[in-house]
């Protein structure tokens, strides 16, 4: 039985302590969960809240790409146990994430009741991106996602209003895409077409240029379990030197980050079970 298991059995928070190193704990659960309902594709359903820099918030779904893998050399982020997401440039949490790159993740899991909410700093990685390694996870990203999501980002610009939009009940012909048609900012991508019209092709092989990589390295990650009585919360937090590292290289540095005992590695996670 994995240490996981063995807390999601209901086993005490020792066997937690004889976790493997290679992977945090957390990340332990967060498999087994995704294993239990991999045939449930809303269980990779994410709730992304992020902020503005005067204290603003929003939160949306994003679907959870998995992890990220391994990058070596030196890097702003430990590259390891990062939560992967794809977005548009051109979208409102872009913006947001510029002036702001704290962020929480949550996620819920139906047949475990079980809450996961990862706390963290995004990194964005668009196609300005110097690094070779990152500019490189994101071209494997752009790989990894189907034609359909490709073209997406192709399309007009995310959150400009549609002239023409009566409301629910406008009748588009029963073809949404009517009322994107209309929009005044409707940038050409994959719509567009070319004179006698038609339909221009859209190289989907190279990453559109507002298609970004998301990355959230979390430096709190609170488990919650519904299940039994009583229920059962466990915080993992990772240690001050990787807290500090964030602080001094982060724009919006006036964000706090909670401190935590400094005694253990850099790379290692503290699990505390709180009251839930
Ligand atoms: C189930 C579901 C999955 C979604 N997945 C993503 C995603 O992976 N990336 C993304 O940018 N938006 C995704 N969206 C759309 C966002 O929730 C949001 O509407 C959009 O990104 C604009 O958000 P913003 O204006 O806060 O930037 C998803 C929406 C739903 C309902």
């Amino acid at each position: 039985m994995s240490s996981a298991e063995a807390r999601a059995s209901g086993d005490g928070a020792e066997r937690a302590a004889t976790a493997p190193a290679t992977k945090p704990l957390w990340v332990q659960e967060l498999n087994r969960n995704l294993q239990k309902h991999k045939r449930d594709p809303t269980s990779k359903y994410m709730q992304l809240a992020t902020a503005t820099a005067d204290g603003d918030v929003s939160c949306r779904w994003v679907v959870f790409r998995g992890f990220l893998e391994a990058l070596s050399g030196e890097h702003e982020f430990e590259p390891h146990h990062m939560l992967k997401m794809i977005t548009d440039l051109r979208s409102t949490k872009c913006t947001e994430i510029a002036s702001n790159r704290r962020a929480e993740v949550c996620v819920y899991f139906r047949d475990t009741r079980e809450q996961l909410r990862f706390k963290g700093v995004l990194k964005l990685i668009d196609k300005s991106e110097t690094d070779a390694q990152w500019a490189r996870a994101r071209t494997v990203q752009w790989k990894q996602i189907s034609d359909g999501a490709r073209q997406a980002f192709f399309g007009p610009h995310p959150g400009l209003p549609i002239h023409g939009f009566e409301g629910a009940d406008a009748d588009d012909g029963g073809d949404g895409d009517a009322q994107r048609g209309d929009s005044a900012q409707h940038d050409g991508g994959t719509q567009d077409k070319a004179e006698g019209g038609v339909e221009k092709k859209q190289d989907l092989e190279t990453p559109a240029d507002d298609f970004c990589l998301l990355v959230l390295q979390p430096y709190r990650v609170d488990h919650l379990f519904l299940k039994g009585q009583p229920q059962r919360r466990f915080v993992h937090v990772r240690n001050t030197g990787f807290d500090a590292s964030i602080r001094a290289s982060d724009a919006a540095a006036a964000v706090e980050v909670p401190r935590q005992v400094d005694t253990v590695a850099p790379t290692e996670w503290i699990v505390e079970q709180v009251i839930a």
